[in-house]
Parts: structure tokens; sequence; C-alpha cells
């Protein structure tokens, strides 16, 4: 009965004032109209705004690598144990801890050239436990990854180094291969440097191209192992600027690093390998 009331006094609403504004042929918004928006709006409202916050980033982010009691092995050994830690989309995450206390055992497992043999990884959407050997091509063209030691090829000029890795994955299109070329030269500034073989680059050009060439295929997240171990700490601080410049446009970094300088001058949330744990340390801010 209240239903069957309310339901003709919305309808006799409704013709009264939102078809006689129809009719009148006019489109300026009268006051009535408003009115429905307005009422529109407030019985839409509480949806709209559990939409937004379930879908946004921030109030949600992305998990983008997830570790639960994972061991890291080289072999037989066992290097680091229960391993549980979480890396969110646009994060830029330091590894530190001294040589020899398993940064580079725990990058390998996570780019798959360990085996994680004892508990639950995924990494950019891959189960680390059940990656094969066919997946880990494609594992890695959603990875960005950067070594200390550069590892570009010494026998051809830089923009022949990047269409190479293209090549390798998949690329066919040379002008598309050429925009994406100048795209991340330009990321690292170093757009006028593609004719040049690498052993005319210094250290620091060198680590840049190899930035350059982690970026090439859009990683979900970049893996740098100690990038700037071979660089003084001058040219360490201006290939930190350029990781810290991508990491802004949204991408998320991981680093292992032993370079305390870099971490106290660029602060960001650090996890330490110490004692075959990894745990995370809160920074003193300077
Ligand atoms: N290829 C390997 N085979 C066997 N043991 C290794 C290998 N590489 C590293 N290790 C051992 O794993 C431990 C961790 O090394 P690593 O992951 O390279 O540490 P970090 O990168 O922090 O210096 C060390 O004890 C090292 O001797
Ligand atoms: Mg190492």
């Amino acid at each position: 009965m209240f239903y069957k009331v309310k339901k003709n006094s919305i309808q006799e609403f409704l013709t009264n004032h939102l078809y006689d504004h129809l009719d009148s042929n006019t489109l300026t918004p009268s006051l009535n109209l408003k009115l429905i928006f307005l009422l529109m709006y407030r019985m839409l409202a509480p949806s709209l705004f559990t939409y937004y916050f379930y879908n946004n980033k921030y109030a949600m982010a992305e998990k983008i690598l997830e570790l639960t009691d994972a061991s890291i092995f080289q072999r037989e050994s066992l290097i680091l144990n229960d391993v549980t830690l979480e890396v969110n989309e646009g994060e830029f995450v330091y590894l530190i801890g001294k040589t020899g206390s398993g940064k580079s055992s725990f990058m390998k497992t996570l780019y798959g050239d360990l085996p994680l043999k004892k508990g639950v990884g995924t990494i950019v959407g891959f189960d680390l436990k059940k990656l094969r050997e066919k997946d880990i091509p494609y594992l890695r063209r959603k990875l960005g990854i950067i070594f200390q030691d550069f590892q570009l090829l010494p026998d051809r000029t830089i923009e022949k180094n990047l269409q190479f890795v293209l090549k390798a994955t998949g690329w066919r299109d040379y002008d598309k291969m050429k925009t994406q070329i100048n795209e991340v030269l330009e990321k690292v500034g170093m757009k006028t440097k593609g004719f040049k073989f690498p052993h005319e680059l210094s250290g620091g050009e060198q680590q840049r191209i190899a930035i350059a060439r982690a970026l090439l295929n859009d990683p979900e997240l970049i893996l740098a192992d100690e990038p700037t171990g071979n660089l003084d700490p001058q040219t360490s601080v201006e290939v930190m600027k350029v990781l810290q410049d991508i990491n802004k446009s949204g991408r998320t970094i991981l680093m292992a690093t032993h370079d305390y300088a870099l971490i106290l001058k660029y602060p960001s949330k650090t996890l330490k390998c110490d004692g075959n744990k990894v745990f995370e340390v809160v920074q003193r801010a300077v």
C-alpha cells in the first residue's frame, strides 16, 4: 500500500515536473530537473563512493611482489630463511646488507635464476613456485634488470645493443623499435649517444644505457642489483637521480645496495639482509 502510494507519487512528480519540462522544449535545466539529479546523486553516492575506494590505487595498492615464508637457496645451502615481505606498485625499496648476506641470491630468485624451493612467492603476476623454464623469458619481459657491471654487448653500438633486446623479445617493426629506443634513451638523458660503442662511454653513462635497456619493454618492476657498485660517489648520485625520476613517473623499483650514503641522501623503505633473515629497517631522517 505504502509502496504503491510512493510509486504513484514519484510518477506524478515525474509527469508533472520532468515531462512538463521536456514538453516546454527548452534546454535550460529547470530547478526541478536539478532536483531530480540531486535525488539520483543521493541514491547513487554511496555506491560511487565504494567503487572509488575499491579501485583507488592509493587506497588499495597493487602488490607487485609478495613472498611468504620463502627460503632462498644456492644449491643446497640455505642463504635466507622465512622471508615474508611485499612490494606495492609505485614503491622504491632498498635491499641492504653486507657482501655475502644474500642480496644477489634474493634478486636471482625473483628473476628466475634460482628456483624458489620453499615458501610462497608471486612477482608481477607469476607464481615463483610454479615457474618453469619456458616461463622465464615472459617473466623477464615484465621485469627490468640492472646489474652492477652494466653487461652491454661490447661489439655493437648503443642503438644496436637496445635493438638486440627488442628483437629478442619479439619486436619486428623497425620504425617502432627506433621510436622506443629514442624514448628510453631520452628518459636517461642519453639521446645523442646511440651511435657510440660501450667502450666510448664512461661508467655512469654505460649504467644509464643499462637502465634504458631495462625500460625497453615497459617493465612492471625494476630489479637493480648494486647499480652504483662500480661508480664513484658523484656518478652514483647521477645514476640514482635517473632511478628516482623513473620511480616518480610511477615505476616500482627494488634496488640492492650497500651504499649507505645514497640511502641517507634518498631515504625510502629499506629491507635488510642479515643473519639469514630479511627484515624492514626504519631509517632515521638526516
Ligand atoms: N653461484 C653460487 N654458488 C654457491 N654459493 C653462492 C653462489 N653465489 C653466491 N653464493 C653464496 O651465497 C651467499 C650470498 O651471496 P650473494 O647473494 O652474492 O650476497 P650479496 O649479493 O649480498 O653479496 C654467499 O655466502 C655466497 O658465497
Ligand atoms: Mg651481490
